[in-house]
């Protein structure tokens, strides 16, 4: 198995009691797998994400990625784990404000020790693929939300990473930008790479093979 989650809770402190966002969430993904997280807004799709993506580590419950215990990791383990494996593109985009588009994309072969002369051919590559080329030196609040969110997908699949979780990679898109975010992440996950997406879209969902429905914090459907 690539990932396992088991027994996943996750709750906030409210008052005297806590409001849980994540109920006994039970998921095993194979290596390859192409899976939709569905939902309302607010059943709990953006953070069940996040805690794939190892940002997030306050919650309960047994999490690991091949065979590792996440859950036991320290800290920079777990981020170790993540730079390796994981691509991750979020839902707000999360550039670097002060990095170019070329250095936002130059971040992740940072991590994967890249040599300057690889990572300059992997930056044009991706540069080109997503026709973004002319952008490369501007600064991220320079671009449009859906030009902001174009590199955060070339961001995430720059260093060609095992996983991608992608929370609502094409909601800032116009239809046809989204349909070629679609079929890429259709190739990439045909040359065996995992992605995890969470949609609203049947559309984009029916490019995967599986579709998981999160309410109130609960796999209802999977
Ligand atoms: N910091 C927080 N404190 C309390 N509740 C939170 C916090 N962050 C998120 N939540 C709650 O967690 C629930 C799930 O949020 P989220 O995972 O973003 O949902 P989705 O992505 O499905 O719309 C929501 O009810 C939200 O209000
Ligand atoms: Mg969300």
């Amino acid at each position: 198995m690539l990932i396992s989650l088991r027994g996943l809770e996750k709750s906030y402190p409210q008052g005297v009691a806590r409001s849980y966002v994540l109920r006994r969430i039970n998921v095993d993904i194979r290596p390859g797998e192409f899976v939709s997280i569905m939902g309302p807004s607010g059943a709990g799709k953006s953070t069940l994400l996040h805690i794939l993506g190892m940002h997030d580590l306050d919650w309960s419950g047994e999490h690991y990625f091949l065979d590792t215990p996440v859950h036991r990791l320290k800290p920079k383990e777990r981020a170790d784990v993540h730079k390796r494996h994981i691509g991750f593109v979020f839902q707000s985009y999360h550039l670097l404000d002060n990095l170019t588009v070329y250095e936002n994309l130059e971040v992740p072969l940072t991590y994967r020790d890249v040599d300057r002369r690889q990572r300059q051919s992997l930056v044009a590559d991706v540069l080109d693929r997503f026709q973004i080329v002319g952008k490369k030196d501007l600064y991220p609040s320079q671009l449009s939300g859906g030009q902001q969110q174009l590199v955060g997908v070339a961001r995430a699949l720059i260093a060609n990473p095992q996983v991608i979780l992608a929370d609502e990679p094409t909601g800032n898109l116009h239809s046809a930008q989204g349909k070629d975010i679609m079929e890429l992440f259709r190739q990439l996950n045909e040359g065996g790479t995992t992605i995890v997406q969470v949609t609203h879209s049947d559309v984009n969902a029916s490019y995967g093979s599986r579709v998981i429905h999160l309410r109130d914090g609960w796999i209802v459907d999977d």
